[in-house]
């Protein structure tokens, strides 16, 4: 299968480097093809502007990649920290950019874009790797965990992608590297269950 990877964190030594690895192991010690994109190390440019939003078309190669590269995808894992209860803004700008209409979605012709959406992505999963600070009861009960409904309705489901898992890691500040440990032995599963190995 193809596997497109995304990851938004900045630095290198971040546990959220860390589950990309894993991810990129597993999923290659499976024999998937996989396409990973670390937006911060290719340098994405996370601004839509307005003579992008208003054409078909991207004078930026790299999104045109993004591009050919969802369109094709059979499954897709973003990886990426809680920021203000959001993706970071480099990964907001790629899904503002990447999965736009006429990409991952469309409406019929007869809807000016205020009815329900057509799906385009060809992926049938997706997966979510989040880490945080707060604790889930708080996260739950407080913010009501935003995250779970920007990525399963506001995005996959609104694309078309009906396997959905997310996992948060958490509490990332104060953890010990046996949990950690623990918790890239998770994602190896995570990974390994809904990409399984190719025969
Ligand atoms: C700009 C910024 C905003 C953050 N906002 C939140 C937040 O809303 N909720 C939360 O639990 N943690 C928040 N954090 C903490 C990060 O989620 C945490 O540092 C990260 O998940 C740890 O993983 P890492 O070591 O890979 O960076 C924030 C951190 C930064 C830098």
């Amino acid at each position: 299968m193809k596997v497109s990877v995304i990851l938004g964190h900045p630095y290198e030594k971040s546990f959220n480097h860390a589950i990309a690895n894993v991810v990129m192991e597993a999923l290659l010690t499976s024999g998937h093809e996989v396409h990973f994109h670390d937006l911060h190390k290719e340098g994405f440019d996370p601004l839509l502007r307005g003579e992008e939003l208003v054409a078909d078309r991207s004078e930026d190669p790299l999104v045109r990649t993004h591009w050919a590269e969802i369109r094709e995808a059979d499954g897709i894992i973003i990886v990426h920290p809680n920021w203000w209860g959001q993706p970071p803004a480099i990964l907001k700008g790629w899904l503002d950019r990447v999965l736009r209409e006429g990409v991952a979605y469309m409406f019929p012709d007869d809807d000016d874009g205020s009815g329900l959406p057509i799906g385009l992505l060809k992926a049938k999963a997706a997966i979510v790797l989040n880490t945080s600070n707060t604790p889930e009861e708080r996260e739950n009960n407080v913010f009501g965990d935003p995250l779970e409904r920007i990525w399963k309705d506001c995005v996959f489901d609104f694309c078309g992608v009906t396997t959905f898992h997310r996992r948060m890691f958490r509490t990332i500040a104060g953890s010990s590297s046996e949990e950690r440990e623990e918790w890239l032995d998770e994602v190896r599963d995570i990974v390994n269950d809904t990409f399984p190995q190719l025969s």
